[in-house]
């Protein structure tokens, strides 16, 4: 079993390993892979099979709401929804251009679109995509989400955020959680994921296995350099690969309850699932990563 996390003031008790569905987006997005009907069922499946029982999505993934809903509706007990909001998005013949709007009528058609596509009644969790503090309380779009929530077609309330917005909407002391970018290869967010956390506020960390780190398929120079400069392969305890280190880095953050990583290899969650069954670094190791990674990136 995955260990369980109280997900903050939500009180939801979720696996401290999420599944992020953006990489079943399907055709016609913008990946560089592309992930079958029949690919995309199993591996939804297994990550419940697996012990995860927080998902998160968004209306501007391709295909993954609609994916969630064909393949695991009839599971809907088995797994929170975090789904988001602001989202306007356009398929063209050959690929989705997306964009976030805060007003009212993208919201409204947002959730009601969201819900119909994911076969559910209610989200358990609903995220603004981005917005800064003073347009989303100027547009009136946090009471929008109360009322939403007062009528049961929704239970929390988030927002997905980084710098420079995401200390004026901690500061607002409204949002039950925040969705937060962080790995060791990507740490700037550090201290403001306390700051969201020490409010009371569930912390869902994103991108918290770096795409895989030196050894993804898809590669990330900025991140690889990183990752070289700070010489972690000297910190590499025996038979840990370098994903393992990077994941448990994560959530090794005193505030990471639930990291959502994103996979659609079968091969990859398992051993996503038995790193997040570890659990956290041993300490010495953690520090010495916070140290060089802190250094080399200033
Ligand atoms: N603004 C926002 O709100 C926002 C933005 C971006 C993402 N998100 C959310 O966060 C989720 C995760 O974000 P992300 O995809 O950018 O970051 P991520 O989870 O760090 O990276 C996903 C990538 O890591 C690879 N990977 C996973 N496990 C691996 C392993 N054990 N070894 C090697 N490679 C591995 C996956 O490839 P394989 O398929 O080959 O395993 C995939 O390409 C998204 O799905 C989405 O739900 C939100």
């Amino acid at each position: 079993m995955l260990p369980r996390v109280i997900l903050g003031r939500t009180g939801l008790r979720v696996s401290c390993l999420g599944y992020g569905s953006m990489g079943i987006r399907g055709p016609k997005t913008w990946g560089v892979r592309t992930v079958n009907d029949e690919h995309a069922e199993k591996i939804l499946n297994a990550i419940l099979d697996m012990g995860i029982n927080f998902i998160d999505t968004s209306p501007d993934y391709g295909l993954s709401e609609t994916r969630i809903g064909r393949f695991l509706s009839s599971r809907r007990d088995e797994y929170y929804l975090a789904t988001k909001c602001g989202c306007v998005y356009t398929q063209h013949k050959d690929h989705l251009e997306i964009d976030h709007q805060w007003r009212k009528e993208v919201i409204e058609r947002n959730l009601h679109e969201s819900l119909q596509r994911l076969q559910t009644d209610h989200i358990d969790l609903l995220q603004f995509h981005g917005g800064d503090a003073e347009t989303l309380e100027r547009e009136g779009l946090l009471s929008q989400l109360q009322d939403f929530r007062s009528q049961g077609l929704i239970h929390h309330i988030g927002v997905s955020s980084k710098i420079p917005n995401l200390a004026g909407l901690i500061d607002l002391n409204f949002f039950d959680t925040f969705q937060i970018p962080y790995s060791c290869l990507s740490p700037e967010h550090g201290d403001l994921i306390t700051r969201a956390g020490e409010s009371g506020a569930g912390i869902i960390i994103r991108g918290g296995i770096a795409h895989g780190g030196p050894d993804a398929e898809i590669q990330r120079p900025v991140l690889n350099d990183l990752w070289h400069e700070a010489k972690l392969d000297e910190l590499i305890p025996k038979g840990m690969t370098r994903a393992e280190l990077i994941l448990r880095y994560t959530l090794s953050h005193p505030y990471c309850h639930t990291t959502i990583v994103g996979t659609c290899d079968p091969q990859h969650l398992a051993e996503n699932v038995t790193a997040s069954r570890l659990g956290q670094l041993p300490e010495p190791i953690y520090r010495e990563i916070s140290a060089r990674t802190q250094r080399e990136s200033e």
